[in-house]
């Protein structure tokens, strides 16, 4: 209702026809995971098709999941979530009534029809799916995607110059510069040092959005200053979901609109073409790099450079 497309996920609770024909109004765009089963993708791909996807997004980055060492502590085993978790949801009855009715437990909707019958609870079929993600996901099958996809193609993944212009060398729109919300390989490079080269890249010729760690109106305006066309949310929009439903994940959006609105008049740049590179100053801790200006100011007190700092 605000406009903003929506991208539903291989591994979505609901499938792309359920939403469809909930929200037919919606702006649908569908997030592919690469299966090896070349049925299954190219069954995918149609479906989205039939519902009225206009735009696909590709993901990259997860030909393996990464070890997320940091969320084991949420399971007993892969397959089952923590006591502390389980406790969690007791003391807040009302929420995990408004959480569970009335699907219940959730399932994978998307891939329900692929999977086996006693794989279909979504801690299996997540198992499933992680074991037939294709572990050779090369530019040979995404301009295969391509042709079977005559909507907008986005390469989600892009963390470099060299990967951009293959995304481009193969036909696609777009790419989406992100490190998965730094969810996949530790240590990958925050998408606001990573973005300028892209920009340099292929701004001029694709579509080039961001995301990961977009938290504030601020975030939306580095990245557009750094010369993305636009930025994707993932938990900010997320935390306002698990908190107050439909009207959570709005809240957030109208929160990040309002921060971006307020900084604009702040800088005096009331329109998203008026927000460049001249808007922002490296900070003097940083090291230095090519793609900001670089101010005397930029020396420090004792006439280090900022380099120099450890
Ligand atoms: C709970 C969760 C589930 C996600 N699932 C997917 C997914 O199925 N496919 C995908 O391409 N990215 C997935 N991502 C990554 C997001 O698409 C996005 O890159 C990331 O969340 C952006 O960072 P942010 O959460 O800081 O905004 C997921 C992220 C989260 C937090």
């Amino acid at each position: 209702s605000r406009g903003i497309p929506f991208t539903l996920s291989t591994v979505s609770c609901a499938s792309l026809e359920t939403l469809a024909d909930a929200v037919p109004e919606a702006r649908l765009w569908f997030q592919l995971y690469v299966l090896d089963d070349e049925a299954v993708r190219n069954d995918m791909l149609e479906r989205a098709k039939n519902v009225g996807v206009d735009t696909l997004m590709v993901t990259t980055d997860t030909v393996v999941l990464g070890r997320r060492e940091w969320d084991s502590r949420s399971y007993l085993n892969p397959r089952r979530l923590a006591l502390s978790y389980l406790l969690d949801a007791a003391l807040h009855p009302q929420w995990a009534y408004r959480a569970l009715w009335p699907q219940g437990l959730p399932t994978l909707g998307n891939l329900m029809k692929y999977l086996p019958r006693e794989q279909q609870s979504a801690g299996s079929a997540a198992g499933y799916i992680n074991q037939r993600m294709t572990r050779r996901l090369t530019w040979e099958v995404l301009a295969d995607i391509r042709q079977r996809w005559p909507g907008k193609l986005l390469v989600k993944g892009i963390l470099n110059a060299e990967d951009a212009l293959e995304a481009r060398r193969i036909g696609a729109d777009g790419v989406v510069v992100t490190n998965h919300g730094g969810r996949q390989l530790d240590g990958a490079p925050a998408t606001l040092d990573a973005l300028p080269e892209v920009v340099d890249a292929v701004g001029d010729s694709m579509h080039v959005l961001l995301d990961s760690g977009i938290r504030r109106g601020s975030d939306i305006a580095k990245a557009v200053a750094l010369g993305a066309e636009g930025v994707l949310c993932g938990r900010a929009t997320l935390y306002g979901l698990a908190l107050g439903g439909e009207a959570g994940a709005a809240h957030a959006i109208d929160l990040l609109k309002d921060q971006l609105h307020n900084l604009m008049a702040q800088l005096g740049r009331p329109t998203l073409e008026q927000i460049d590179r001249r808007c922002l100053r490296r900070s003097p801790y940083a090291s230095p790099r090519g793609d900001l200006p670089q101010r005397p100011s930029d020396t420090l007190p004792g006439g280090e450079t900022p380099g120099d700092v450890p």
